[in-house]
């Protein structure tokens, strides 16, 4: 049992005694419950604030690309028929991001159970079992499904999927996973009380994929399937092709550690990070950290839309790369030094985010593969306007 001299010692070490304020006004259960949660954190990795805002001088290159709406019909089919036979050995899995909580977009519960007419069969996550679907029959094998929910979301997933019966997939190929939560922190550097015996946690952004596949088992358990291809999603575009054979043909072809679907900017401000290479190393410099002057960067206009192939052999070597946090500027509902509730009006602290991509420049090479926005992308961000669920909605019923 982890005692309070020892966590008091730890907190110390890193200025964070707020930490255990009020730890003599708990019960006994309320007071192991926090020693728990403070000896579980990772202290270390907490950003210092002072660090923040360090510029540092570096230098954009272009990223080997090409277009798929360029290729010959003959190379084209010949880079289909190359994915589908990928897909009927067996050597490709997917995995799909579905741990955030689509706040933007003010819907109760996973931003996969959003619908394109109310029915659970045009949720985004039958959507994108409808390809898989489709890609089944076409290769002729079973397509190993891989999905990530947080804390929050997991158990209304995991039951969504059980009530639609998978959406037509069998019940063994999917997996849910969970990924880890982290703290959040005030403008001065301290970890955020959400009550007097509870630390505020919140999904720790997309990059914990990696580790939190590793520890679930899961890059294990695909070598041993003889997986080769990781086939990799976000939850909320309308229009992802899952499992695309032709991307898969070009990906193996090319041989690169990630292959990365992308279409052009449509203005210097499209709330989408953009691919390229830094210092010499693959990249993507996320919208929120952009400069005014690399927004207007001819070589910064090819957009992640988060569609990538990984190799699982890159995958293990990453799995355990730390990486940095990023920060989001949140509301945080608190308690005050004097104890008493806050639920504040304007962002008040950072949550701490890790980003998936974080691990790219340690790819030996990537490459992408420029696709069609029409055909391709109509992520459901907002409500209404543009990259909205009314978009996809009229998109749908048309
Ligand atoms: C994301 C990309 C951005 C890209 C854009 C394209 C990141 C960090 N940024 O931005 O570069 O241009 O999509 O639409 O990926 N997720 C989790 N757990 C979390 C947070 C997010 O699984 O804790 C999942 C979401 O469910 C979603 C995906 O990660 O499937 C992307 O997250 P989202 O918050 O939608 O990212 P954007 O800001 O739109």
């Amino acid at each position: 049992m982890t005692t309070y001299e020892a966590i008091h010692t730890k907190v110390s070490m890193y200025h964070q005694e707020h930490l255990v304020d009020f730890y003599h006004e708990l019960d006994e259960h309320e007071q192991q419950a926090l020693l728990k949660q403070i000896d579980q954190l990772d202290l270390s990795s907490i950003p210092s604030m002072t660090a923040k805002g360090e510029q540092t001088n570096t230098s954009i290159t272009a990223l080997p690309s090409q277009s798929a709406l360029e290729l010959a019909d003959q190379e084209k089919a010949q880079l289909y028929n190359r994915g589908v036979s990928l897909l009927s050995e067996g050597k490709v899995a997917v995995v799909l991001l579905a741990g955030g909580q689509g706040t933007r977009l003010g819907h109760v519960g996973p931003k996969g159970t959003v619908t394109m007419d109310d029915t659970p069969e045009t949720s985004l996550f039958a959507l994108q079992a409808k390809q898989i679907q489709a890609q089944q029959r076409e290769a002729n094998v079973q397509i190993p499904w891989y999905i990530m929910t947080s804390p929050i979301n997991d158990k209304d997933t995991r039951t969504f999927f059980a009530d639609n019966h998978y959406f037509g997939l069998k019940r063994e190929q999917v997996t849910f996973f969970i990924q880890d939560v982290s703290p959040a922190i005030t403008p001065e550097g301290k970890i955020i009380l959400a009550d007097k015996g509870q630390i505020f946690q919140a999904p720790n952004g997309n990059g914990g994929v990696f580790t939190s596949m590793k520890k679930a088992g899961i890059l294990k358990e695909m070598k041993a399937n003889g997986i080769e291809w990781i086939f990799f999603n976000n939850i909320d575009n309308a229009l992802v092709q899952v499992a695309d054979p032709l991307f898969i043909g070009y990906a193996d072809r090319d041989g690169a550690d990630i292959s990365t679907k992308s279409v052009k900017k449509v203005t210097p401000s499209e709330k989408v990070g953009v691919l390229g290479q830094r210092d010499g190393k693959p990249a993507v410099i996320e919208y929120s950290e952009l400069t005014e002057e690399e927004r207007h960067h001819p070589l910064l206009q090819d957009a992640n839309i988060g569609i990538h192939l990984f190799k699982l052999d890159f995958l293990y070597r990453t799995a355990d790369a730390s990486l940095p946090y990023h920060l989001a500027h949140k509301k945080i509902p608190s308690i005050a030094t004097d104890g008493t509730k806050i639920d504040p009006v304007e962002p008040n602290g950072y949550k701490l985010e890790l980003f998936y991509f974080d691990v790219f420049p340690l790819a030996s090479s990537m490459t992408i593969f420029q696709v069609d926005r029409e055909n391709e992308f109509l992520p459901v961000k907002n409500k209404t306007g543009q990259d909205s669920l009314e978009e996809a909605r009229t998109r749908f019923s048309s």
